[in-house]
């Protein structure tokens, strides 16, 4: 058997819309399921030629696109806007959207409306919230009755990392391991059709998995789990520093990008460019007419 990957238009032009249904599939035949995060139409693009299984429009977007310090800040709109864009080049992936902090918390009320803003105006398929806690639950369980798919999303959430003493993996000890399982289960029970465990020792995580029935996506939590996510600019290198520990680089695109700019650049201020090729041309009778008339 060849081991070559299919070209991308093979593997995608016949493809038809992945649903909850097919990721139930995908996960009793054991076929591990791809989930990448994008935040605009080429990200989005470029996810659809890979054929991966989910796009999540992630509020990490707040730091890789919007450049703020924390995933906190983001606003509903620059989610809505995000979204939207990765929906125009979204054909067939299943589209979550992260439901942004401060967004969810106040009330189900508040987290129905936020969610349904989602589906209505920026075209997701789905909404994911962060949190096993009883208020994560409850809201995820209120967004589910309102008909609007949820992911849950346990182990290092980003959004309260300050008050669960920053970056850094979960569930190290019994009593951290067994309030994200409470958690996990609890999504699962109120209704999530998948649920993230993010930062979870390897151990910890296959200890969980014959507990859940919904596809679970892992992001540093090992192997064990149905499939994996990770974050598109991490993946390609579109970003200063190291990365956390699970973060696997597939190209260095900054690299790429700083010297393209650079280039160009350069290619400016020393006249190479633009060159005859990139000009465009007139009609000499028409330049003469043009200028007999412009400087009369
Ligand atoms: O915002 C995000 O990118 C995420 C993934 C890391 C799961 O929540």
């Amino acid at each position: 058997m060849s081991t070559k990957p299919a070209p991308a238009s093979a593997q995608t032009s016949a493809r038809p819309v992945v649903t909850i249904p097919h990721l139930l599939s995908l996960m009793h035949s054991r076929v591990p399921i791809v989930m990448v995060t994008a935040y605009d139409h080429p990200s989005a693009r470029a996810a659809e030629a890979a054929g991966v299984d989910i796009v999540l429009v992630g509020d990490s977007g707040a730091m890789t696109v919007l450049g703020y310090p924390s995933t906190v800040a983001v606003s509903i709109e620059e989610m809505l806007m995000l979204t939207a864009a990765t929906r125009r080049g979204t054909t067939t992936a299943l589209l979550v959207a992260d439901l942004p902090f401060g967004s969810y918390e106040v009330s189900d009320q508040q987290a129905v409306a936020t969610a349904v803003r989602f589906v209505k105006e920026a075209g997701a398929d789905a909404v994911k919230l962060e949190g096993g806690g009883s208020m994560s639950v409850q809201r995820a369980a209120a967004v589910v009755a309102a008909g609007v798919p949820v992911m849950g999303h346990v182990g290092l959430t980003p959004q309260t990392a300050t008050a669960l003493g920053g970056y850094k993996a979960q569930g190290r000890s019994a009593d951290s391991a067994g309030s994200i399982a409470r958690g996990a289960l609890a999504l699962q029970e109120a209704g999530c059709f998948s649920v993230v465990f993010e930062a979870l020792p390897n151990a910890v995580t296959s200890v969980l998995m014959p507990h859940l029935s919904i596809p679970v996506i892992g992001i540093g939590a090992g192997p064990d789990t149905d499939g994996q996510v990770l974050v598109f600019h991490d993946l390609l290198g579109i970003r200063a520093g190291q990365g956390a520990r699970f973060v696997k680089r597939y190209a260095d695109l900054q690299d790429a990008m700083d010297a393209g700019v650079a280039a160009y650049a350069a290619d400016v201020r020393s006249g190479t460019y633009p060159a005859a090729e990139h000009g465009y041309s007139i009609d000499p009778a028409e330049l003469s007419r043009f200028m007999e008339t412009f400087l009369e």
